[in-house]
């Protein structure tokens, strides 16, 4: 391929992925957003792999690659469950932070990368190695951690050094200080030593970084981790000079702010304190996850028949997944209950926390694969009002973020993050397995409300005796 063409289909990719990006902004849109990013990249694999910079000897060794590569891909994808996809995502997060260190090494070593290059050129092209190995080490270590933390082998309270803030000040200087001394190494192996301090450091800054953050500010950290390697992958193509790599970097990084931006605000929590960390364990020593909630009052139970009979005088009604639904895989039967309900007349919605479940758009998804029309699927600001003149408002596999602590506690580890605020209901019923606590660790006096009734069980089966009573 001439390196014309491959210029044009870099151009053609880089619209692509940003009508990716603007599909994937609706649910409405999405599939098509998916499949433009799918044929961009597609087209940006090609024309890289048949492009001027790869020799036919070399196309083996890709080829290689991409089959070992792709293979995993395919196999994780296939076999990840959708609850584990955190996980896998900052798993992912912490390859892009090691390819980033890996080609910065490489294309420091190799004289080959700045042969021909003028002393400002090079001199631009070691601070590329540079900054490049340092973004890409922070993302390395905390995408470990991060992974770590969210499938439970890394514990979820925030680690707090003292003097930690100094600490990081010191890293920081530290990595000043031996930036200069490499941009100033007179050959590579001078330069070496100062560039192997600087990782050592940067991969300690992102443990420390990510340790520091606690259980349930991890959303934000994912999609921040996620920013950070778009930023890597930005500066592996400075490094490799590839423009393509360039713009997908940075939309990757700076969506990834925007999204961790959003999520901050939907949790009410400050981004730079999430960063500076500390947050997110709160002062009332949150219980461990799943663990059970001090007993504040009586709650009233009900049956999935009782459950039927008040869905089927109720004519408004609300229904809030969270990541019980995911677990239960329960997304089919909500939506079979949706459609009975509306043959029976009743206005049925469903309302959306941005955090619920355990990944941006968690929710969305799960619905979205149940074929739920996307009209009746409420953002929270676009349906909070609407509960008190709601009849039924039904929360299924959801806690924390229909927890009216966060708005009457103060000293909540939650306080401050917006709530759906079922309970303005006339009637609200709570469909879980037990008196457990959810994902940040702290009491739902939601239970005990007067108006609240829980329907304790697995959710897939208590909906699917829902509906039968439902269809009786
Ligand atoms: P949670 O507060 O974690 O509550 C989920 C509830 O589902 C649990 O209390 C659990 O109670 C119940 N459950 C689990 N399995 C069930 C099953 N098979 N059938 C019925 N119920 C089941 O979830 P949420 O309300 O969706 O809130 C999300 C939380 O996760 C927030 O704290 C958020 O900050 C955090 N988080 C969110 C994300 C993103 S980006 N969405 C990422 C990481 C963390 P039982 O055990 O009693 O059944």
């Amino acid at each position: 391929m001439s390196a014309s063409l491959a210029t044009v289909s870099y151009i053609a990719a880089t619209i692509l992925f940003i009508l990716s990006l603007g599909g994937l902004s609706n649910p409405e849109t999405s599939r098509r957003g998916n499949l433009y990013g799918m044929i961009g990249m597609a087209i940006a694999v090609l024309a890289t792999v048949f492009g001027p910079r790869v020799t036919s000897g070399g196309i083996a060794w890709v080829a290689i690659a991409l089959v070992v590569g792709g293979g995993i891909g395919v196999y994780l994808a296939r076999t990840v469950k959708m609850t584990q996809m955190p996980e896998l995502v900052a798993f992912m997060h912490s390859l892009v932070g090691l390819v980033a260190v890996l080609v910065g090494y490489a294309s420091y070593i190799d004289p080959s990368a700045s042969a021909g290059m003028s002393g400002a050129e090079t001199a631009i092209h070691h601070m590329e190695v540079y900054v490049g190995v340092l973004i890409g080490a922070v993302t390395l270590s905390g995408s470990v951690i991060a992974f770590g933390k969210l499938s439970g082998r890394v514990g979820g309270k925030p680690l707090l050094l003292p003097g930690r803030h100094l600490l990081n000040l010191a890293g920081l200087l530290v990595v000043i200080w031996f930036g200069y001394a490499f941009m100033r190494a007179p050959n590579i192996q001078a330069g070496m030593m100062p560039l192997i301090v600087m990782t050592v450091i940067a991969l300690l800054f992102g443990i420390h970084m990510v340790m520091a953050i606690g259980g349930a500010d991890m959303p934000v950290v994912v999609s921040m981790l996620n920013s950070y390697s778009g930023w890597a992958a930005a500066a592996t193509g400075f490094m490799l000079s590839n423009d393509l790599l360039i713009v997908t970097g940075a939309l990757v990084g700076s969506s990834g702010a925007i999204l961790s931006y959003i999520m901050c605000r939907a949790m009410n929590r400050n981004f730079i304190s999430v960063i500076a960390g500390g947050f997110g364990g709160g002062d009332a020593k949150p219980k461990a996850v799943g663990g059970p909630a001090a007993p504040q009052g009586e709650t009233v139970s009900v049956s999935a028949q009782e459950t039927a009979d008040l869905l089927k005088e109720a004519k408004t009604v609300v229904i809030v997944p969270g990541y019980g639904m995911a677990v239960a895989q329960a997304q089919h039967t909500v939506f079979e209950i949706t459609k009975r309900l509306r043959e029976l007349g009743k206005t049925v919605r469903f309302a959306i926390h941005p955090v619920a479940g355990r990944m941006p758009g968690h929710m969305n998804v799960l619905l979205a694969e149940a074929k739920v029309p996307y009209d009746i699927v409420m953002e929270m600001d676009e349906i909070n009002e609407d509960f008190p003149d709601t009849d039924v408002s039904m929360v299924i596999g959801a806690n924390d973020i229909v927890n009216p602590s966060a708005l009457e506690d103060p000293s909540s580890p939650i306080a401050g993050m917006p709530v759906l605020e079922v309970w303005k209901a006339n009637t609200s019923i709570v469909m879980k397995r037990s008196m457990a606590s959810g994902y940040a660790g702290v009491d739902n006096p939601l239970f005990y409300k007067e108006n609240n009734r829980m329907l304790f069980g697995d959710a897939k089966k208590m909906l699917d005796e829902v509906l039968a009573a439902l269809r009786a």
